[in-house]
């Protein structure tokens, strides 16, 4: 039995704040504590009450800087990490000159287990504590990611990507192959320890129709899963969609017409929707993801958060990760914060810094297990310091308030900011091995 005291401010939220002054949607604890017992948090409030209960327990003082639940990233692509910034695209140029031939080396074991060290290394270092993974079509390269997270101890969810055309020879299954391959992959890792299998048929233009019927009967043969892909990024992308599903009422409608919406369902991006498609998103309770880096990076549009909020639809938020730009929550926020205002809408921070915990945890249905700091969930803690760099103290120097605290993290914290993090109560900050992974590429001009 392994106990451990933190002791720092302390926020977490019970809801998702409806404004600025929705004080009873969050605790904040100017001295708060979490003790934490076989990675579990066992009770946490004021740090007097908590530490004379706990009684001799070693205490870590994280004062004066914040304490939260560990940052929550509902889309990213693993075997993207050496795609980030490649230059000049759009989404079906940028996947098939960078991204598609990149994601063919993921063929190789050992390629595949340094890339799923390097990213999990980024994740932590940048605060993240659960991620929704897309792997490449390779099992190898889930093998590869779900060993990683198994070894770390994190929640972490991922599915090898099912595509079957419109892709180079090295980057295809086939219908059965993906089925057979998906079929091992949940038998070997789903549910096992924090780790959770998502079906992922990457979108339509790579799978045909018999790829899209295999992927429902996995879905209907496995509903404890979650679903992932991608819906309505870019124009040229839904254009091609509806060439290659002409009978298909719209987009979305691909998906809905082999059974693949539900309240596990993550859909990446759906920017462009119909009217229908807003309707279907209600009735069915699938979740559109918002991924605000990616989205100005590759110039696909501005994702309308407020109008799907507003039919009752609940978004995640994600770096999307090699079509976006950083691995960090807090500068997801920033971008995010910026599309919206474009829109007209000024989210607050209250609001910002719940979705990227909470209310990305509500949108996995994992609410009872992460994104918050209840006693009974998993101790996934993030602590945060708003002085991490020079311009952040010149700027908290005048700040008064905690929601102008969590501001300044949000518009100018990246890794600096991470203190350190917790996975599953074990202090897991490290800074990232810089090593170079393949010699013998030359820089020309
Ligand atoms: N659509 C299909 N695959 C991808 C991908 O890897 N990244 C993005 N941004 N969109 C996609
Ligand atoms: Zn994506």
């Amino acid at each position: 039995m392994t106990q451990r005291l933190l002791r720092g401010r302390l926020l977490t939220f019970h809801r998702e704040p409806r404004n600025g002054e929705d004080s009873d949607a969050y605790t904040y604890l100017e001295d708060g504590a979490l003790l934490i017992q076989d990675g579990i948090i066992q009770d946490t409030g004021l740090f007097a009450e908590i530490s004379a209960k706990a009684g001799d327990v070693p205490v870590t003082d994280h004062r004066p800087h914040l304490m939260m639940a560990g940052f929550i990233d509902t889309h990213i692509h693993f075997p993207q990490v050496q795609v980030i910034a490649s230059w000049g695209a759009q989404l079906l140029d940028w996947l098939n000159n960078y991204t598609f031939p990149e994601e063919t080396r993921f063929v190789s074991d050992s390629h595949s287990a340094n890339m799923a060290r390097a990213f999990f290394d980024q994740l932590v270092a940048h605060g993240t504590t659960t991620a929704v993974a897309y792997c490449s079509v390779h099992k190898t390269s889930a093998d590869a990611f779900f060993t990683e997270a198994t070894g770390r101890n994190m929640r972490m969810l991922g599915g090898k990507v099912l595509m079957d055309r419109n892709a180079p020879e090295g980057l295809q299954d086939t219908p059965q192959t993906g089925y057979d391959d998906t079929k091992a992959l949940i038998e070997d890792w789903h549910s096992k320890g924090r780790n959770g299998y998502v079906i992922t048929p990457r979108f339509a233009i790579t799978s045909t129709p018999e790829q899209m019927a295999m992927a429902q009967a996995l879905a209907q043969e496995h509903p404890d899963c979650h679903i992932q892909t991608h819906l309505s990024e870019n124009k040229d992308e839904i254009a091609f969609t509806k060439q290659l599903y002409p009978q298909a009422r719209d987009y979305l409608d691909v998906y809905q017409s082999y059974g693949l919406l539900g309240h596990k369902t993550l859909l990446g991006h759906s920017i462009h929707l119909e009217p229908r498609e807003f309707d279907a998103l209600t009735e069915t309770g699938a979740h559109p993801v918002f991924c605000p880096t990616s989205n100005l990076f590759l110039g696909s549009g501005f994702f309308d958060h407020e109008e799907l909020s507003a039919r009752g639809i609940s978004n995640g938020i994600a770096t999307d990760i090699g079509a976006g730009t950083s691995y960090s929550m807090l500068q997801t926020l920033n971008e995010g914060y910026k599309i919206l205002q474009l829109q007209g809408l000024a989210l607050h921070p209250l609001q910002a810094f719940h979705w990227a915990t909470r209310g990305n945890a509500c949108v996995l249905g994992l609410e009872d297990k992460i994104g918050n700091l209840d006693p009974g969930t998993e101790a996934d803690v993030v602590v945060l310091n708003a002085r991490s760099t020079a311009a952040m103290a010149l700027r908290m120097d005048r700040v008064g308030s905690l929601a102008e605290e969590l501001f300044v993290l949000q518009m100018m914290g990246d890794d600096r900011a991470i203190e350190e993090v917790y996975v599953s109560g074990t202090p897991s900050k490290i800074a990232p091995e810089q090593t170079t992974w393949n010699d013998g590429v030359q820089i020309v001009a």
